[in-house]
Order: structure tokens, then C-alpha cells, then sequence
């Protein structure tokens, strides 16, 4: 039975894998020795990713990999992408291409604001509280003076607090709402620190009995943080590479989109395919996935209904496929300049403004849902994924490098399932091949 423990925290990093080792793994060496593995033998660069986090054992890779070809507003640009699925960093790059030959990707970002907001409990005269709050934003702007003013040296800071009455949703409950520009930061830092300052306002100019502040936090919701990407061709443009003509492929891919909008059980995944693409880019670049994940999610669902987050039309023989979605991105602060992948990825990208990088965000998960569409809608998904998955499958059956070689070889001609490898392999080491 694994133990409990107090003072965990405290315990130097190789005592913390001897627990660990004990308890949950046997007293197995193998265990400590697979740990031990990922460790990094520069002391240094260890020691930093130790202090990433806390209670670092070891270190978890995931790959990082480059997609080529992405013709962005009339320029070309290498996409890092750090992902563990198999067939992503192949997609985008199939897309990228296919798109390059036809104009490219053409983004903007529409809007920068994010928001932040002080949750509180006030249960005196609500007319009484408007008039206070409006005569303490001085006070607020003034206390948050220390946190905001590099930030309005660089042309952000804040840009507005209201009152917002929540009564009538919850007894006695008020908001601060507050938007930032936080320019090339996400901003989380910032938003969270200027919002404290102004929950202690509060604390110190309303009565104690009648206030209680409850917490201060940036929203990950953004959807005035917006960006906009898209392409478009000749529909007899997006013919020849599939059995389809291009109008039956345009029409069909339209449908596919279509479905994503109406049907919820769709286009949840089909917006993990957008996400396939967004998400590893910024991973690679050090933002904060799980906040662009559950600002995305909120957004597909803003109209009451969860559905697609690209869209598709066909208008006088043009074919046009684009994005709309709220992305708070940084490429300053947090992990920017501490991970050297981190700033050798924002180097790849041409040292985008935080501005830059919302569109090729965007526009990686674009392409993402345009390869994974056109699979859809062609070979099926499995063809394509099967291929890439290859590798994975070998690699866990132990295949040697010749191995790999002749599998491949046969699999060029043949259907990829997960027995059909094995059964090959098996065939393979009985000298049947
Ligand atoms: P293919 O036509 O067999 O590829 O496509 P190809 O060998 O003819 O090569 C064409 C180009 O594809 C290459 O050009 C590369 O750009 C790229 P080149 O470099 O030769 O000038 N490419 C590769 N890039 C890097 N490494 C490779 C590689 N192979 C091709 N090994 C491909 C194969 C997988 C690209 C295609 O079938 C495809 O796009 N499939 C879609 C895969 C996909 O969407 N995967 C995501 C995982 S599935 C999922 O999670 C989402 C989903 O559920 C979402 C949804 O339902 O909407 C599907």
C-alpha cells in the first residue's frame, strides 16, 4: 500500500524517487533508471527544467517537429510543433503545401483585449455602490500605477473597469470587470497582480460588513481577443490530387463543415483536429495550452450551441475556408525567454509579436482541419494516420532498423491496421517475407 507523506516537497530530487521507487514502484531499480534517463547531462539546463515545476523527477519529452511551406500573408515560414500524435506535423505540412500553390493564408487579427475580473459580495445599496466605484477608479488606477506603467510605456495597460450587478444570477454578488491590452504578454501575471490592487481598493473604501471580496482572476474566456485567418481558390483549383473533381471535392468539404456547425458529437472533433494544429504550436512556442483550450471551447459555444470552429462556403466558383478564434498568446514573459526550445521555436517563427503569433496559430489549426477534412472526405482518415503510425507500432514491437526498412517497404503497397503490421513482422522474423 502506498504511503502517505508530509514534507514531500522538501525532500532533495533523488530521496523524492527513492518514495516514489519504494512505494508505488516495488523498489524496482528499473524504475529509477528509466527517470533517470530523461534527465539532462547538462547539470544546468536540468536544473532549470527542475525549476519549472515542482517535485520534478525527471523530465517528459515530447517531440518537436518542424512544418515547412506555410506561405502566411504573402511571406514563408517554418511552423515548430510539439506534439506526441503521429501524423499531425505530416498534415500541415500537406496543407501548407497544397495552400502555397494556391495564394497561401491570408490573417489578421482582429481584436486584443482581455479581461479580468474582481468577484465580490456586497450587500448594501447598489446605487450607493456604482457612485463609489466610479469615484475610486481614480484610486484603483493609481495603486495599480507601479504594475501598469512599463506596460503603458509599451502602449498597453488597462483600458477599462466597470461595475457589473450579478444579483439577480447570485444574492449580493458583483463583479470588477476589467479589460487589459497586455501587448506581447498573454498577460496573466499583469492582469492578476492589477486586479489584486484593486480588490485591496475596495477592501479599504467600502464598509467591512457590507463587502466581501471573493477573488481576483484573469478570464481565460477572450472573445474580444480575436484572430481571423483564411484560405481561398478557383474551385477547378482543388481538383486532381483526390478521385474527386474539384467541385465534388469543394461541395463535399463544404457539406463536412457544415455538419461540424449543426452537429455538437461532430464538431467537437472537429475541432480537435483545429486544435491538433494550435495547440502544438503553442506548446512550441511556451503558451499556456490549457488556457487556449478552454478560451477556444467557450467561444464554439458562445450562441448557446458547441459547433465549429472554421467554416467553409463556395460564392460564384470560389472555394473559401477560414477561422475565427479568440487566442491569447504571449511572446514575452513566462516560458519565452527561460526554454531554450522555447526561444529557438519564436526564432524559427522570425521573432513574431504576440500579434504575428495569434495568426500563425490560427492559421496551423486552419490547415489542420483542411488535411484532416480532406482525408475525411477522400481516403478516410486511416490511410494517412495508419502511415504515420507505422513507426509507433514497430517501435513497440522492438522492430530492428532493417526490420523497419522492409515493413515500410511492403506497407507502401499495402493497408495499414495494427495487425496487419504485427502479422507482417511475425512473418517477417519467420523469414516468410
Ligand atoms: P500523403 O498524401 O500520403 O503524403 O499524405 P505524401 O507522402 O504524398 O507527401 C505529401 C506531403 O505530405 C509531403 O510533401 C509533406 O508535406 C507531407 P514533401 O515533404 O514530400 O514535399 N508529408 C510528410 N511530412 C513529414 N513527414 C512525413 C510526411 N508524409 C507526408 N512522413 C498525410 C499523408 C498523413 C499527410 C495525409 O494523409 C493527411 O493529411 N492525413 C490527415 C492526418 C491527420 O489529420 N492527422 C491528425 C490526427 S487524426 C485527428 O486527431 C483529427 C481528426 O479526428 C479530426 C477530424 O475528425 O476532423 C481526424
Amino acid at each position: 500500500m502506498a504511503k502517505s507523506i508530509n514534507g514531500f516537497s522538501k525532500l532533495p530530487k533523488t530521496e523524492k524517487i527513492d518514495w516514489l521507487v519504494e512505494n508505488f514502484c516495488e523498489g524496482s531499480p528499473e524504475a529509477e533508471k528509466v527517470l533517470k534517463q530523461y534527465w539532462n547531462a547538462d547539470a544546468k539546463l536540468q536544473q532549470l527544467h527542475d525549476e519549472f515545476i515542482e517535485n520534478t523527477i525527471s523530465n517528459f519529452y515530447l517531440p518537436l517537429g518542424l512544418a515547412p511551406n506555410f506561405l502566411i500573408n504573402e511571406e514563408y515560414l517554418t511552423l515548430p510543433m510539439v506534439i506526441e500524435e503521429s501524423s499531425v506535423v505530416a498534415a500541415a505540412s500537406k496543407a501548407a503545401k497544397f495552400w502555397s500553390e494556391r495564394g497561401g493564408f491570408k490573417a489578421r487579427v482582429i481584436s486584443t483585449e482581455k479581461i479580468g475580473q474582481v468577484h465580490f459580495k456586497y450587500s448594501g445599496d447598489r446605487i450607493e455602490l456604482e457612485k463609489t466605484i466610479e469615484q475610486l477608479k481614480p484610486k484603483m488606477l493609481e495603486a495599480a500605477k507601479p504594475i501598469t506603467q512599463n506596460m503603458e510605456k509599451r502602449g498597453g495597460g488597462i483600458l477599462s473597469i466597470d461595475l457589473v450587478d450579478k444579483t439577480k444570477e447570485l444574492k449580493e454578488y458583483f463583479q470588477l470587470f476589467v479589460t487589459f491590452d497586455t501587448r506581447d504578454s498573454m498577460g496573466a501575471n499583469f492582469i492578476n497582480s492589477c486586479l489584486e490592487k484593486f480588490a485591496e481598493v475596495l477592501e479599504t473604501n467600502l464598509p467591512k460588513e457590507q463587502l466581501t471580496v471573493i477573488m481576483s482572476i484573469l478570464s481565460n474566456y477572450v472573445p474580444e481577443c480575436l484572430v481571423y485567418a483564411e484560405v481561398s481558390c478557383k474551385v477547378d483549383d482543388l481538383g486532381g490530387d483526390s478521385h474527386l473533381s474539384g467541385e465534388e471535392f469543394a461541395e463535399k468539404f463544404v457539406q463536412a463543415v457544415n455538419i461540424a456547425e449543426v452537429e455538437p458529437y461532430r464538431a467537437v472533433t472537429h475541432n480537435k483536429g483545429v486544435m491538433n494544429g494550435i495547440d502544438a504550436v503553442v506548446l512550441a512556442t511556451g503558451n499556456d495550452f490549457r488556457a487556449v483550450e478552454a478560451g477556444v471551447h467557450a467561444f464554439a459555444s458562445k450562441d448557446g450551441r458547441y459547433t465549429s470552429l472554421t467554416h467553409a462556403e463556395i460564392k460564384n466558383g470560389i472555394f473559401r475556408f477560414w477561422i475565427e478564434i479568440p487566442l491569447a498568446l504571449g511572446t514575452v514573459g513566462g516560458l519565452t525567454s527561460l526554454h531554450p526550445l522555447v526561444k529557438l521555436a519564436l526564432d524559427i517563427l522570425q521573432r513574431p509579436n504576440a500579434l504575428e503569433l495569434m495568426k500563425i496559430a490560427a492559421v496551423a489549426g486552419l490547415a489542420q482541419n483542411f488535411a484532416a477534412l480532406r482525408s475525411l472526405i477522400t481516403t478516410g482518415i486511416q490511410q494517412g494516420h495508419m502511415k504515420m503510425h507505422l513507426m509507433n507500432i514497430l517501435n513497440q514491437h522492438q522492430a530492428t532498423k532493417e526490420e523497419k526498412k522492409k515493413m515500410v517497404d511492403f506497407f507502401t503497397h499495402h493497408t495499414i491496421t495494427h495487425s496487419s503490421v504485427i502479422e507482417q513482422l511475425e512473418k517477417l522474423r519467420a523469414n516468410e517475407l
